[in-house]
């Protein structure tokens, strides 16, 4: 791990070997209570700051019910898993309706399983609850208590490691068994399909974007830019941009969980040591996912890593263009702006970044734009 931020071209990168994989039934989003699709919105302060033409911001704060675009991935891998787990195929046109009475006929005992640094395990708590599922979700210590309390409120259990993301995905693992189904969104040796369904769900908010762009209503992206935790999120948006014309897509990472650049520097997937202690919670990974990284490693030219005060400064800019966005909503916009010159940034681009996460940490959040008393 080095403290300072850095940018690395990806001597990996083949853009055309991006895998075209799987998406998520379209019926089956549309049919979870308040889908709608998410907006995207010009992001002027942020472009001028930038020196480019344009910002679109893919505005994940609100997301069927919940702060973050998690809920999509989730949903779609507890459906996929439920089905699998009780020996069942999946039928023509999936629902949420068709899942609750499959669960209530055949596996009301059972307990949905993650580990999470909030988003993710609070969108399986709410998947549990919907089909009236009890749910144990397990957190790194350190997790602040307004996410603890969130995902209590979907009314789960939650647990506390010592130790990070990691750790909380070993003791989620270890719970699985007939009667705890482990929904997880990274993966390891032995445990892949469930993670790769998570990505498919990620799909859903891809194809949102690409249709407006390919209906006109919004520029063709020159640059786009991922957020990266374990990589599924990242590996979602190369399926979705890797083939499009956009002259740079970027990862970023703090520099605190360089656990992907460092991999990728170094042509193989490692776990990092230290710890993964950023304000970016969602982004605290040391290890990345086994079934993201060869689209993570193909799809990207360039890796950067910021600091909790580029998140910060990203942070206050949304909130002058009038969104409000968590530390992690606003790693993508902090990874611009961090290295403007590193990428060549300059009035020829289109630049599209993915607001991730809302406000999930209200008492950080009026510290950081300064409207607390
Ligand atoms: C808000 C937010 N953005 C981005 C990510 C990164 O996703 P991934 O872990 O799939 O890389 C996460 C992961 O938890 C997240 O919560």
């Amino acid at each position: 791990m080095l403290n300072t931020p850095r940018l690395t071209h990806n001597a990996h990168v083949d853009r055309a070997s991006v895998s075209k994989a799987g998406i998520a039934d379209p019926a089956f989003h549309p049919s979870l209570p308040d889908f709608a699709p998410t907006p995207l919105r010009s992001a002027p302060k942020a472009a001028q700051r930038l020196g480019v033409r344009s910002v679109l911001v893919k505005d994940e704060s609100q997301r069927l019910g919940m702060p973050s675009f998690k809920i999509l991935g989730a949903s779609w891998a507890a459906y996929r898993t439920i089905m699998a787990h009780l020996g069942l195929a999946v039928g023509a046109e999936p629902t949420l309706e068709k899942l609750r009475e499959t669960v209530a006929a055949k596996g009301s005992d059972l307990t949905l399983v993650a580990a999470t640094d909030g988003n993710h395990g609070r969108a399986v708590a709410r998947m549990a609850k919907l089909l009236g599922l009890a749910a144990i979700i397990i957190v790194p210590g350190g997790t602040v208590d307004s996410r603890i309390e969130a995902i209590r409120g979907e009314g789960a259990e939650v647990r506390v490691v010592t130790g990070g993301y990691d750790e909380a995905i070993a003791a989620s693992a270890a719970l699985s068994d007939d009667k705890h189904v482990v929904i997880s969104d990274t993966s390891w040796e032995g445990y892949t399909d469930t993670p790769g369904w998570v990505i498919d769900g990620y799909s859903t908010m891809l194809k949102e974007v690409t249709d407006e762009i390919e209906a006109g209503h919004v520029a063709e992206p020159t640059v786009v830019v991922a957020q990266m935790g374990v990589g599924a999120f990242a590996a979602a948006v190369t399926r979705g941009f890797a083939s499009r014309p956009a002259r740079l897509l970027v990862g970023v990472e703090p520099v605190s969980a360089d656990c992907i650049i460092s991999s990728a520097e170094a042509g193989k997937i490692l776990t990092i040591t230290g710890a993964q202690d950023s304000i970016m919670a969602g982004l605290n990974c040391g290890t990345p996912s086994i079934i993201a990284w060869d689209d993570v490693l193909r799809g990207f030219d360039v890796f950067v890593t910021i600091t909790d005060d580029d998140a910060r400064d990203a942070i206050r800019l949304h909130h002058d263009d009038g969104v409000e966005a968590g530390e992690s909503g606003a790693a993508g916009l902090a990874g611009l702006l961090a290295h403007v010159q590193g990428l060549g940034l300059g009035p020829q681009d289109d630049v599209l970044v993915f607001l991730t996460e809302g406000v999930t940490d209200p008492v950080a959040y009026r510290d950081i734009i300064g409207t607390n008393s």
